[in-house]
């Protein structure tokens, strides 16, 4: 390779593995060590990217920036997925209509919801919601669409948006009231919607992480 085009692209490598790493230092990470730019190794980056990620329910009104949820949507669909088979379907609505809609939808069955100040809207108050469904009848379909899932969420949060996964939100989306809205998705005949995942920039503070058991994982020797 011509010895320009190898130093340029190191010099981009750089750039992005720097850029990246003042992001989060800036914005999310509770782990210094690995996010200072003159030190940190990719592996640093990507695992702080990782273990610093949290369930964000409170966010900004402005909606994602289009140009960066095509780059997490791409991140998501080049997720491993059985036989490349890509059984997911994704539809991502940043409609204020559609989020407030069904969101009344909420309010008239769970009229106490409505008294809480904190609460903006159903999907966790993200002004931009990703509806993943996959196939009824697949023996991958739920897996895939859980690996594509996080490498959203990741890719989100390495940009500084922030994401919480939505099951509570599906039985609302199969309601009958809410059958308009359901349709406005046009999910493939076959198509179950397995869960939201509500996206925006975050606002206040990032919540601590909720403990992990780690006896749940362990070599078998
Ligand atoms: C399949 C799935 C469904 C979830 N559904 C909800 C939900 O309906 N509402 C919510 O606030 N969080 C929901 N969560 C987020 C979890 O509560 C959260 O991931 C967990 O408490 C760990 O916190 P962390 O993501 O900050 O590490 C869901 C997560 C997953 C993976």
């Amino acid at each position: 390779m011509n010895r320009f085009i190898r130093t340029a692209m190191m010099a981009v490598v750089a750039i992005t593995i720097v850029g990246c790493c003042q992001t989060k230092c800036d914005k999310q990470s509770n782990t210094e060590e690995c996010c200072n730019p003159e030190t940190a190794s990719k592996s640093e980056i990507v695992i702080d990217n990782m273990l610093s990620r949290r369930s964000i329910r409170d966010y900004k009104p402005e909606a994602v920036d289009r140009e960066q949820m095509a780059k997490v949507i791409e991140c998501g669909i080049y997720a491993p997925n059985a036989m490349n088979a890509q059984t997911w379907a994704v539809r991502v609505v940043d409609a204020p209509d559609f989020i407030n809609g069904v969101t009344d939808i909420y309010k008239s069955k769970n009229p106490a919801a409505a008294e809480d100040a904190n609460f903006k809207n159903v999907f966790r108050n993200a002004p931009t919601v990703a509806f993943i469904a996959c196939p009824t009848e697949s023996y991958s379909g739920e897996y895939d669409c859980g690996l594509l899932s996080e490498n959203m969420m990741l890719a989100a949060w390495s940009m500084g948006i922030g994401s919480c996964c939505l099951g509570s939100v599906v039985p609302l989306m199969n309601s009958e009231e809410a059958k308009p809205y359901l349709e406005r998705l046009q999910l493939p005949d076959g198509y179950k919607l397995l869960v939201a995942i509500a996206f925006g920039y975050p606002e206040g503070e990032i919540p601590v992480a909720p403990e992990r058991d780690q006896s749940k994982a362990f070599y078998i020797e």
